[in-house]
């Protein structure tokens, strides 16, 4: 595997990072995750837009233009081999003595690596549907910025893997879901409607979750962006999450609920076609 470092395409073992970046000792950076399915890059613009804006919000400059930074990805991509799989995308505030206020005149460092994924798995994982824990939203006030500082995200995760859950979505001081540790979660009611959280800087903007609402409106089929309960969850007729690794993966267990009969229900698997059609 090859690794992009800072203007060096390397060895995957041997890619590596000062132990002054900022990204190592205050997690100030942030991240992108785009899908790669038969060799194209799924939703780039979406995921370069919230780059950048994520980027703007730290006031971090971005290492390069998008022009160039979308050439890397390719070669990384290219250099790997990936058909099916993943680009991970990493920009930090770069290396400076430890003090907490930005440095100046510091050069943003820039990693990139690409792996393959199993659409074959990914489909299995889907046709069973996976089980979901609740846990506390215990993040900061800013969700929407995608910053490598994830440790209530691990730790929910974590949470999830004790219980031998896929993931856990993250429940806010009102009862209210949020999203997943590193998902966005949705549900059908019992009348049939699909309903996710709207966005706000309570949870990431996911780009699977705007395609997937996109494709919706096309297809006429309608949905409700508001905030649903734990206790609407548990009682959902359907309830399925999105992201960039996971596409829309039906749920068939949320703590102790069984979700419909236990199999993933009919309109998370139409959505999850729909959102495979979309990306071939
Ligand atoms: N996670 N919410 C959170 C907190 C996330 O970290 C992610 C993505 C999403 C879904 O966003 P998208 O559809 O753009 O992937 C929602 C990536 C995949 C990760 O951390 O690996």
């Amino acid at each position: 595997r090859i690794a992009y470092v800072n203007g060096q395409y390397l060895p995957h073992r041997h890619a590596s990072i000062h132990i002054e970046d900022r990204g190592y000792q205050f997690a100030d950076g942030v991240y992108e995750v785009v899908t790669i399915v038969n060799g194209k890059m799924i939703d780039e613009e979406g995921h370069m837009e919230r780059l950048w804006r994520s980027l703007g919000e730290l006031q971090i400059d971005a290492p390069m233009k998008a022009g160039p930074l979308k050439m890397i990805m390719r070669e990384v991509v290219r250099r790997n081999g990936v058909v099916n799989g993943i680009i991970y995308l990493q920009i930090t505030r770069g290396v400076a003595p430890r003090d907490h206020p930005f440095p100046k005149n510091t050069t943003p460092a820039l990693v990139m690596t690409a792996k393959r994924l199993s659409m074959d798995k990914s489909e299995r994982t889907a046709q069973a549907g996976v089980n979901v824990v609740t846990v506390p939203d215990i993040r900061w006030d800013r969700c929407d910025i995608k910053s490598v500082s994830l440790l209530p995200n691990v730790l929910a995760k974590q949470a999830a893997k004790d219980k031998n859950a896929y993931e856990a979505f993250q429940v806010d001081k009102n009862g209210m879901v949020t999203e997943g540790s590193s998902t966005n979660a949705w549900i059908v009611n019992q009348d049939g409607k699909v309903i996710t959280r709207p966005t706000s800087n309570e949870i990431l903007a996911g780009i699977t979750r705007a395609s997937l609402l996109r494709e919706l409106e096309k297809k006429g089929v309608e949905f409700e962006l508001r905030s649903f309960t734990v206790e609407e969850l548990h009682n959902a007729r359907e309830v399925f999450l999105t992201s960039s690794t996971s596409y829309v993966l039906p749920v068939v267990k949320v703590d102790e609920h069984v979700i419909g009969n236990g199999n993933p229900g009919s309109i998370s698997v139409t959505l999850r076609q729909i959102y495979r059609d979309f990306m071939e």
